[in-house]
């Protein structure tokens, strides 16, 4: 297939449909991986927003967020879902919801069951093309992380025909990236990687597509922020050494509780003298 005949999906990042040579190819399945605060849901609610803007049906899993907090954090990037739900246009599946009597929740987090609700969302939502988030899918293997492989690949089998483009999100720890498997990466025919690291005592985040099956990409480490407002935003590649990057966990918390002395140190020199001192 040449470059030309892949229809792609703009993600609702301008920077990263540039990295994807113009978006994600349509009706793939894309993992999107990091550790917790990196960004990964922040993306994904740009990556239903502008679906949802350009005529595509929506779907949301959330599985570690409530519904509301979903609407409420896209509402600070200015994307209405409120407005998309009442016209029917999207479904947000809550799976931490325990009220009964709601549709669109889950009686427990089994993948038989997020089966079925999506195709039952898909089928509610009726024809054309969907942009599916499922936020996590890390927490449908919590006890069972040998079984995320194999999750992993019902998803992708089971949705194959329903004109579906994907995103799947996993996360880990640094200390427990082991345990949580890795199922979502084997499976996918895409991975976008979210980082985090302190550098020069400040919190900095980074994406890296990783692989993007029948497409060119960009393979350089980019800085990103999320910025109020506008959301995620591309900064521009990042010459970043292996080093820093991927260090070894002792290394990082060598790194971190130095940081955290020398930040108390700071704290407690700023003290001295002052007015809050002489209040304690
Ligand atoms: N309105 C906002 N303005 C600036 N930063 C924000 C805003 N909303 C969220 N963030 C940033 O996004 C981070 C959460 O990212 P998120 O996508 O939820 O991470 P995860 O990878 O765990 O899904 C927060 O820690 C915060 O730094
Ligand atoms: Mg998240």
């Amino acid at each position: 297939m040449s470059q030309l005949s892949i229809e792609r999906i703009p993600t609702g990042v301008k920077g990263l449909d540039e990295i994807l040579r113009g978006g994600i190819p349509r009706g793939f399945v894309v993992a999107v991986v990091g550790e917790p605060g990196t960004g990964k849901t922040v993306f994904c609610i740009h990556f239903i927003g502008k679906g949802l803007e350009m005529g595509d049906k929506g779907i949301y899993v959330t599985t570690e967020e409530s519904r509301e907090s979903i609407i409420r954090q896209a509402a600070m990037f200015n994307i209405d879902l409120r407005k998309y739900l009442d016209e029917g246009n999207l479904v947000i599946i809550d799976a931490l919801m325990e009220e009964r009597g709601d549709p669109w929740s889950l009686r427990e987090l089994d993948i038989e069951e997020l089966l079925s609700k999506i195709i039952e969302a898909k089928k509610y939502l009726g024809y054309g093309h969907a942009r599916l988030v499922i936020d996590s899918m890390s927490a449908f293997w919590l006890d069972k992380p040998a079984m995320a492989r194999k999750y992993s690949y019902i998803v992708k089998r089971r949705l194959a025909r329903w004109n579906m483009t994907i995103l799947l999100t996993s996360q880990y720890a640094v200390t427990t990236s082991l345990g949580f498997g890795f199922g979502v990466e084997h499976v996918a025919d895409g991975i976008i990687r979210f980082r985090k690291s302190v550098l020069g005592g400040e919190l900095k985040r980074f994406l890296v597509v990783e692989k993007m099956r029948q497409t060119d990409h960009d393979k350089r480490v980019f800085l990103i922020d999320i910025v109020n407002e506008k959301g995620l935003v591309v900064l521009g590649p990042y010459n970043i050494s292996r080093g820093e990057i991927s260090l070894p966990f002792s290394v990082l918390a060598k790194m971190l509780s130095a940081e955290l002395k020398k930040e108390t140190e700071l704290m407690s020199g700023d003290l001295e003298g002052s007015d809050l001192e002489n209040n304690l």
